[in-house]
């Protein structure tokens, strides 16, 4: 590696990010009045409900005592290293304990600060903590005039300010400021320099995401999985099914091959998955998510190395067997689609030094050219979410392959 000398600036955003960039897996948690609803957390602009309609879900919402421990433990059980929780979505209505609004948990049904006793939670299992905040408000009678009139703006600016001002005064530690859609104004309208100036001001060690129109410390992709450029830090935000909030006739979920995947896909780019679910309005996760969780944190129990610390940036072509990630000369294969005995892969361009599968035993290999054959293995996957095989090589590793092919015959395992 060059020397690369880095502004003051620079240098504190790489100490803040430390941690971050070996996460690699957090929960995402939406949470709110939509959820009493169950059909999506968009429900209030999908359907057209009036405000004074929707205001109504204040004074039923009674989600149980403490059900942020459960996620918090079940998050921890998973493999994942922070959280994220919605202080306030869309709907306007905060979790959390403000002065500047009644429309919130402790003033209306729930009667206690739901964002206090997340952070409780998270930190009680030695989570790093994050704030999910809505930055449009369908709610705040502001919340659209702001954007042709200037008096309206002022209010909802300092409004907005205020509740950010109040999250990162009132609750110790944060790690992240999660923004969420900046509609209807610009990042000058919304004076968001200033307002994540005093983020920085209030908690020094904070990282924030690109939502408020200022790129700050790191993309936030959503729904796929995509690096971003330049070495900048990024976390894929994701679903469950395909609702954030809860929305029980939405079914189609991942499962924990899935989620393994998209670690291996995150991890292999440098990056992050936070992973959604959308408690019931009690609080309770619901129990496909907790299933295939628990899964992906029993994976993750015996295959953790080739996911946390295992996210240096190879050049590598697809294969229907699996992909690569890598740290330094060691290579880890993840093949969630077993192929028998024997698996090939092509295209690597390093000498293979040796190869076993992860906290197993060695494997016999030839390799000639650039086809590589490891023997011996199991009839059946040993394990059906990805079973990792892990790949000494020298130099720096790469796969190429194209969509040529040549003719290999000197290749002792070729079958007669
Ligand atoms: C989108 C949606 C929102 C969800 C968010 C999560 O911005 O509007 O409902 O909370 O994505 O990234």
């Amino acid at each position: 590696m060059s020397e690369i000398s880095l502004t003051p600036e620079q240098e504190d955003r790489a100490r803040r990010l430390q941690w971050f960039r070996e996460a690699r897996f957090g929960m995402f948690v939406h949470w709110g009045l939509y959820s009493q609803i169950g059909r999506h957390e968009w429900v209030m602009n999908r359907e057209r409900i009036p405000v004074s309609d929707y205001e109504k879900l204040a004074r039923t919402w009674k989600p149980k005592p403490n059900a942020a421990r459960d996620w918090a433990r079940l998050a921890k059980k998973a493999g994942m290293r922070y959280m994220v929780m919605t202080t306030k979505h869309h709907e306007g209505f905060c979790l959390f304990n403000s002065e500047l609004t009644d429309y919130c948990a402790p003033k209306r049904s729930p009667r206690r600060d739901l964002v206090a006793e997340y952070v409780d939670a998270a930190r009680a299992e030695g989570l790093r903590v994050g704030f999910y905040y809505s930055m449009m408000d369908w709610h705040h009678p502001d919340g659209a005039a702001c954007k042709h009139d200037e008096a309206a703006r002022r209010r909802f600016v300092d409004y907005i300010h205020g509740q950010v001002g109040e999250l990162c005064s009132n609750y110790g530690k944060i790690d992240i400021m999660w923004y969420d859609v900046s509609w209807p104004l610009n990042a000058k309208e919304w004076e968001s320099a200033k307002m994540n100036a005093m983020v920085r001001q209030l908690q020094p060690d904070i990282i924030i995401n690109d939502r408020s129109q200022l790129p700050e410390d790191f993309g936030t992709p959503e729904q796929h999985i995509t690096p971003e450029k330049g070495g900048r830090a990024w976390e894929a935000c994701m679903t469950f099914n395909e609702s954030w909030g809860y929305t029980p006739i939405d079914t189609n979920y991942k499962n924990a091959w899935q989620v393994v995947s998209m670690l291996r896909t995150v991890a292999a780019g440098g990056g992050n998955l936070l992973l959604n679910i959308g408690p019931t309005p009690e609080g309770d996760v619901p129990p496909v998510c907790r299933r295939e969780l628990l899964k992906v944190g029993k994976w993750l129990d015996s295959n953790g190395a080739s996911i946390y610390a295992a996210s240096d940036p190879m050049q590598q072509d697809w294969m229907i067997t699996g992909a690569f990630t890598r740290k330094g000369n060691t290579l880890y294969y993840h093949c969630n689609r077993w192929p028998g005995t024997a698996l090939a892969i092509g295209g690597l361009q390093n000498t293979v030094q040796s190869a076993r599968l992860l906290n197993g035993k060695k494997l016999r290999f030839s390799q000639v050219r650039d086809r590589l054959v490891l023997k011996g293995l199991p009839a059946e996957a040993p394990d059906p979410l990805a079973t990792v095989i892990e790949i000494e090589v020298e130099g720096t590793p790469r796969q190429v392959l194209g969509a040529g092919c040549v003719l290999i015959d000197d290749d002792p395992w070729r079958p007669a």
